[in-house]
């Protein structure tokens, strides 16, 4: 998908109710968004996947939903008030602030024009996750000058944390023309504070949770009291967090309050090595099990440098989206760091006593931490879909059936004979279990167009046939195959469609048509 089709994908979620800006009517608000009918059922459908295979159907999982402003001392102990910062940079002249560590400072020289031999230097501010995203900017700045001095004799690029403190007038900051108006960077909390109680005073500061983690460090102690754990086991939670970040972009993959999906996997030191493998492994094979192709996905392991001081190994796992790989959820062994902080700041013993070997120790932990509004984007991304049908471009979001908002949606062939209440009824017995549809209005080509949009897997249409045999059609979004099935016991079928017990047959498309 190019940068162009991302816009298309922005427009159609705002078109059929996936994603809204969050208070659109006001004029929105940078870094928040809503999720409208479609996407709601997309995000939820995803948080169940995952609490579905990563919790509820193993043993060695279990549960929690924590308060999201917790005691200030948590963040203290996490370091999140004391490190929790990005280094932001000013500008100004337009009160526009960057986060320094993504701004790129492109350094073009050319001739000049009326003294030969003497050089000219622009130093572009230009942002961007990397020089890569950042370099169109700049280089339509350079062919603007280009077109009076002539092509560039050379350039380069450097981050503004690495420009000699010096040189740092010399940047032009990327919405201005003149040089010397950003400011030197200084360092940014990126936790949300308010006031727990009527007073606003400091001893009231609390902080909106930047991470659900911490929630499950603190509950570690009653989790080992009162749920009948024993090592290894993880301790998951989904829930919202919040971070004032500098430069919300690229759609909702940084925002401002967003969801994670995290578990914290406590295990015997000697063995927090294997189980950090078979977390990395077990996490990308989940994404790549609900449809994220893998050779779209990759997973980085850290280079020592980016590692936490108490880290021995994490990896991203990324996934290739349209604006640039990007990270989809990291993977951390965390050793014995958090547990250790929270006994230190909470003076309460946050030891295992193991009966196994009579000894007591602190667990090491491996902490695979995923977004669920980041993995929502990527399986949008990743659904996408342009073909042609019949001559005309359709537009499909093959979502995995698991996924899909909506899992079937109900037609009358036509609005007569008794098929509009056979259609209803089998409506109604698909959404026992299933979110379903019933749709009546216009041909049905455009009605199976529509579900397209929406990334319905499976249309079942009510013809004349249903009325004398009692079956109906089910057409499948991604193969366009159509065929009968007995309407009694359709609720079944759908199930294992979805499940993937059952697939759409192969051969001869057993009548209907896209029309
Ligand atoms: N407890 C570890 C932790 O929070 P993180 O890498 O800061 O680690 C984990 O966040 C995941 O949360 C990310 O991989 C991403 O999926 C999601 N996430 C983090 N910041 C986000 C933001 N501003 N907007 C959307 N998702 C975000």
């Amino acid at each position: 998908m190019s940068s162009l089709d991302m816009e298309k994908l922005v427009s159609l979620c705002k078109r059929r109710g996936f994603i809204f800006p969050s208070s659109e009517i006001y004029g929105g608000i940078g870094g928040f968004w809503d999720y409208g009918p479609l996407g709601v059922e997309l995000k939820r459908n995803i948080k169940d996947a995952w609490w579905h295979d990563m919790i509820r159907t193993r043993d060695d999982m279990v549960g929690l939903d924590c308060s999201i402003i917790m005691n200030p001392r948590v963040w203290e102990a996490s370091g999140h008030v004391g490190g929790f910062s990005d280094p932001l940079v000013d500008c100004k002249k337009t009160k526009e602030r960057y986060r320094a560590d993504q701004l790129w400072v492109f350094v073009y020289r050319f001739n000049a024009k009326d003294a030969p031999g003497a050089m000219i230097e622009f130093w572009w501010g230009s942002l961007g996750g990397g020089p890569d995203e950042a370099r169109p900017a700049a280089e339509a700045r350079a062919s603007k000058v280009a077109k009076k001095l002539g092509a560039p004799v050379d350039s380069s690029v450097v981050g503004y944390m690495q420009v000699a403190p010096e040189d740092r007038e010399k940047v032009i900051g990327p919405s201005v023309e003149e040089s010397g108006t950003l400011t030197e960077p200084r360092s940014f909390n990126l936790m949300f504070k308010t006031y727990v109680g009527a007073l606003e005073s400091d001893s009231n500061v609390a902080y909106l949770r930047p991470e659900t983690a911490q929630g499950i460090f603190a509950n570690f102690k009653n989790v080992c009291d009162t749920g009948r754990v024993k090592l290894p086991f993880g301790i998951a939670q989904v829930g919202k967090s919040f971070r004032n970040e500098i430069n919300p972009r690229n759609f909702t993959f940084r925002s401002r309050e967003f969801e994670q999906m995290e578990i914290e996997f406590f295990c015997k030191p000697e063995e927090a090595k294997e189980w950090y493998a078979y977390w990395r492994k077990t996490r990308f094979d989940w994404y790549v099990s609900l449809g994220l192709q893998s050779d779209k996905l990759r997973l980085r392991d850290h280079d020592p440098d980016e590692l936490a001081f108490y880290s021995t190994a994490t990896a991203d796992i990324e996934y290739a989206f349209p604006f640039g790989v990007s990270e989809l959820e990291g993977i951390a062994h965390r050793g014995d760091y958090d547990l250790t902080q929270h006994m230190k700041f909470s003076g309460k013993d946050l030891t295992y006593f193991d009966e196994d070997s009579k000894s007591r120790f602190t667990p090491h932990v491996i902490e695979p931490s995923a977004g669920a509004d980041r993995a929502t984007l990527a399986f949008l991304c990743e659904a996408y879909t342009e073909d042609k049908v019949d001559n005309d471009t359709r537009t499909v979001l093959k979502f995995h059936p698991r996924l899909a908002p909506i899992k079937t949606a109900v037609f009358p062939l036509v609005k007569r004979d008794g098929m509009p209440e056979k259609a209803a009824s089998i409506h109604q017995q698909i959404r026992e279990k299933f979110a379903s549809f019933y749709d009546e209005k216009g041909a049905v080509g455009r009605r199976y167009r529509r579900q397209d949009e929406a990334g319905t897997p499976y249309c079942i249409t009510v013809d004349g046939q249903t009325l004398t045999d009692d079956t109906v059609t089910i057409r499948d979004r991604d193969s366009l195959r159509q065929w009968r099935v007995p309407s009694a016991n359709i609720d079944v079928i759908i199930g294992d469609m979805i499940s993937g017990k059952l697939q759409p047959p192969q051969g001869e498309i057993s009548g209907g048509s896209e029309s």
